[in-house]
This record gives C-alpha cells, structure tokens and sequence, in this order.
C-alpha cells in the first residue's frame, strides 16, 4: 500500500505491506527511490512487514523548494526513526540499506541502535568522501538546480551504479526514478552525500547479525572494500555477488532474494523464528 504521512511540512512517502514476520525496513540509494526495492518488497511481504521509504528529497518524498538546501545522512536517520514511530513500530527493525541507505544506516546505529535487530548492507562504504569527490557532488548539486534536470545526475550516476551489462529496461526504470524526484531534492541530497562523516569507528562495537551484500563489478564500493570493513564486524556475513555492479537487487534479484531469504532466521534473531 502506498501511504503519505506529513514530515516537515512535507509528503513523506513509502510503501507498506505484510502483515506478519519480523519488520524488514529497506533504504534505497541515490539517485532512486523505493522501486529499487520491488523484486524484494514482491517477494519478502509475503513473510515479512516491509516498510519501503522514499528518503526524503527523493521518489515522492518532497523537500521543498530551497535550491541551497542539505539533507544529511543524520537527517534522513531522524526521519526513518519517525516513520517507524508514526507507524508504532517499537519492536527492533531488521535495517537493509543500499549505498547511500548503508551510509544512513550507520547513522541509525550511532544514534538509535535499540531500534536495530541486524543489519543488510548492500554495496555501500563505510568511508567519507575524498575533498575531490566531495567537491565534484557540490558543483554538480549547483549545476542540476540552475539547469533544473536531473539529466546531468544521471550522467555522472549512472554508468557509476550499473555495471555494463546492465540491459536497457533497467537504465530506463533508474530513470523513471530520478525523474520523479525534483533537482532541488536531488542537489540537497547530494549535498548530504558529499558531507557525510567515516563510519568506520562503529564497526567493532557491532556485534548485532549483519549480512554484507557486494557485487564482483561495483565501481563505487568494491567486493575487496566492503570484505575489509565487513571482517571488523564481529557477527558478519559477506556474500559478493558475480557479475552485478552496484545494484544487485535489481541486476541479479533471485540470486540476491535466495541470499537474503537463506540469512532470514539468522537476521531475524531465535525469538521470533
Ligand atoms: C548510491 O547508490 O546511493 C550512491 O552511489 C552513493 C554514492 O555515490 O556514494
């Protein structure tokens, strides 16, 4: 069911569905929204509550008109926590974040742990951007307000996320994602992207089950990278996935559903087995 609670003045966006089963929220990427997750939400709602957000800025999920505006990865934090309170949810959430939704997971971490059972990050860092990087976001964030499209993010995006062999329905499905989103919710999110802080300083007090989703071909977040910061994780699981790049969920959505539903119980803790 698709369902609009008002957030900072603003449409809120996500969709919702399942009935019984442990609470599996999902955090899609950048530039996308919560179609990322469709061949998961199809599937898992059958055994699971999913709670599938439009992040703020992004899909449907309005942020206003302010082409100066910055929504960071501690922003987007706050405001999964009061989609879970505006839905009464206080039992902890099994977190599965893609890329820039691993880089808001950790945020719910720092600040909001006790709403976590486990984690599944998928293609995401665990580092801040480089100055160059940071910089190259902030110019591009300037650039896609004043020409008003979010052709130029899609230029720099998506060859970065798709690996090549990505077929042309997919392209097209991203850009039926970016589109719906405004240039001014796009910049303030590339803004958020561009300054947010390293994580890694959280990975060894992590002893909650974290399943670590890799593509052999991500040019954003390699398989060797997230192997590295996943092994100082305490109770980690590393799958890397052959011949995806960064968006298994949708490249290769049975290998990833098979990998997801095999780590269920595991994730799901003995209690609610
Ligand atoms: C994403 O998929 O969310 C972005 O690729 C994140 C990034 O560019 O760092």
């Amino acid at each position: 069911m698709h369902l609009t609670f008002t957030l900072h003045g603003q449409p809120y966006h996500y969709y919702q569905a399942g009935q019984t089963g442990p609470i599996l929220l999902m955090v899609h990427g950048f530039p996308l929204s919560h179609l990322q997750w469709q061949p998961q939400i199809d599937y898992f709602q059958k055994q699971c509550r999913v709670v599938v957000p439009d992040l703020r800025g992004l899909g449907k999920s309005n942020s206003g008109t302010d082409p100066n505006l910055t929504i960071s990865m501690e922003d987007h934090a706050d405001d999964l926590i009061a989609l879970l309170d505006h839905l009464q949810i206080t039992e902890p959430v099994i977190l599965m974040g893609l890329s820039m939704g691993g880089y808001i997971a950790w945020q719910i971490l720092r600040k909001y742990a006790s709403r976590i059972k486990s984690l599944v990050m998928c293609h995401t860092r665990v580092i801040a951007d480089t100055p160059e990087q940071s910089q190259a976001r902030i110019k591009l964030a300037a650039e896609t307000c004043q020409k008003q499209t979010a052709q130029l993010v899609e230029d720099v995006m998506f060859p970065r996320i798709l690996s090549p062999h990505a077929p042309a329905s997919l392209v097209e499905l991203l850009r039926k994602m970016s589109r719906t989103t405004t240039p001014e919710g796009l910049a303030a999110n590339l803004r958020g992207i561009a300054s947010r802080q390293a994580s890694d300083d959280l990975l060894p007090k992590i002893d909650m089950p974290a399943l670590v989703i890799s593509g052999e071909l991500d040019a954003i977040s390699s398989p060797q990278e997230m192997g590295d910061w996943a092994r100082k994780m305490a109770n980690h699981r590393f799958i890397a996935i052959p011949g995806v790049g960064h968006l298994s969920p949708l490249e290769a959505p049975d290998l990833f559903i098979r990998h997801l539903e095999e780590a269920l119980p595991w994730l799901t803790g003995p209690k609610n087995c």
